[in-house]
């Protein structure tokens, strides 16, 4: 894609709340109508007016089964929007959250937060990309569709040598494996660290990041073939859950860890602190067993004056520059060979629901794709 300028403009992210009520309706639904916004827009359309297109739409929250395939009318873009032909849509854990209402959002809406796709329609106000470049988001909600409007501060280039899939399956949890290692704590030559879920989406990333960063990864996996991938990936140990803290104790020589990035969440918070060495940080970064449970602080002091921190990626991508550098850092590492990303599952988007079940069952590795 041609890439001209950037533009540097806040980047909300995604965190809880951080729902934006900006989605077309759903064909039929004349409560809400189509914004005249796109009036402003540039003339340089194809085909002969708005289209149906069909996406995931949840009419209210639950389980899988609220995720079902709709027609919704196209949306305009804004004067600082693009319309994208989505090629593949990433599938990620927060999508649960915003499914089950963990996450606050309005309903009737269309989940998914990240894709890679085609410029089918630019803006106005744009000038940074043209109509045929490929290109990627992260953060903008809609994205189980065949297409969306998505504003061009959440736009991302994608190098050529890159396929659709491959970045998809890069961006969000890539760069949250980039400010894990690099800002909440930053991996050293030599750091033992223990990755929870290491085979899965994040786990296949962040074991790879902190080995290339010198540190030795002690991995947690529930299966022989979790385990089989998470090796392959770099991981110097890899362990189940079964009583992992002593385990912890026992590859380290009693030490700890420096740092446990743990997105499983309350299964595992209590046996995370156990792991650490004396001022070691616990990256409690999901919970994907569920929330960890309100807990005494004093426990931090009298386990070796620990740090425990809940960081989220909307505090890591607060402007289009700093999601651009992290994005950029990920993908060249994966067109360099030098991250490898495994795709798990792909789904067409009539299988949502199939895909958030797999997921949420622990049936999966790496990451899943929606493939309208
Ligand atoms: N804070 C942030 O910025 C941020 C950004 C992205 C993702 N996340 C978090 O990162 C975590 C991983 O996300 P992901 O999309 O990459 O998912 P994932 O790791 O591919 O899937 C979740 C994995 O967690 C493990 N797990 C352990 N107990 C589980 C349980 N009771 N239910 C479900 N899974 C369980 C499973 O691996 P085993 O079978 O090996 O245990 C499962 O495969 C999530 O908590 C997500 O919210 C946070």
């Amino acid at each position: 894609m041609v890439w001209r300028c950037t533009p540097s403009h806040a980047v909300p992210g995604i965190a809880p709340g951080d729902v934006r009520d900006r989605q077309p309706p759903i064909l039929g639904d004349r409560r809400r109508a189509p914004s005249r916004q796109g009036d402003r827009v540039s003339s340089r359309h194809f085909g002969q007016g708005r289209f149906a297109l069909r996406a995931v739409v949840m009419a209210r929250h639950g389980g899988p089964e609220v995720l079902e395939a709709a027609e919704r009318h196209e949306p305009r873009p804004g004067a600082a929007e693009v319309l994208v032909r989505v090629e593949a849509s990433g599938v990620n854990f927060i999508d649960t959250y915003h499914r089950s209402g963990y996450y606050p959002t309005e309903v009737p809406f269309v989940p998914g937060v990240e894709g890679v796709g085609a410029v089918l329609e630019v803006g106005g106000d744009i000038t940074t990309v043209a109509v045929g470049d490929r290109v990627g988001w992260v953060s903008v909600l809609g994205s189980y569709a065949e297409r969306l409007a998505v504003p061009i501060e959440r736009i991302v280039p994608v190098p050529e040598d890159v396929t659709s899939e491959v970045a998809a399956a890069s961006l969000l949890q890539g760069v949250t494996g980039h400010y894990l290692t690099n800002d909440t704590y930053p991996v050293r030559p030599g750091d033992n660290v223990l990755v929870h879920a290491a085979a899965g989406g994040m786990g296949l990333l962040l074991t790879q990041l902190v080995k290339l960063k010198g540190g030795r990864v002690i991995g947690t996996v529930s299966t022989p073939e979790k385990e089989k991938l998470a090796l392959e990936a770099g991981a110097d140990e890899v362990i189940r859950y079964e009583d992992f803290a002593t385990e912890v104790r026992r590859l380290t020589d009693g030490e700890g860890v420096a740092v446990v990035y743990d997105g499983v969440g309350r299964a595992t918070f209590d046996g995370s602190l156990a792991s650490l060495r004396r001022r070691g940080v616990l990256a409690q970064y999901g919970q994907a067993s569920g929330p960890v449970p309100p807990f005494d602080l004093k426990r931090l002091a009298d386990s070796g004056s620990l740090y425990l921190t809940r960081p989220a990626l909307a505090h890591h991508m607060v402007d289009r520059d700093e999601l651009v550098r992290r994005t950029t850092d990920i993908l060249e590492l994966v067109a360099a060979g030098n991250l490898a990303v495994h795709i798990g599952g792909r789904y067409p988007l009539s299988d949502a629901a199939d895909a958030h079940r797999d997921l949420e069952a622990r049936r999966t590795t790496g990451k899943l794709l929606l493939l309208p």
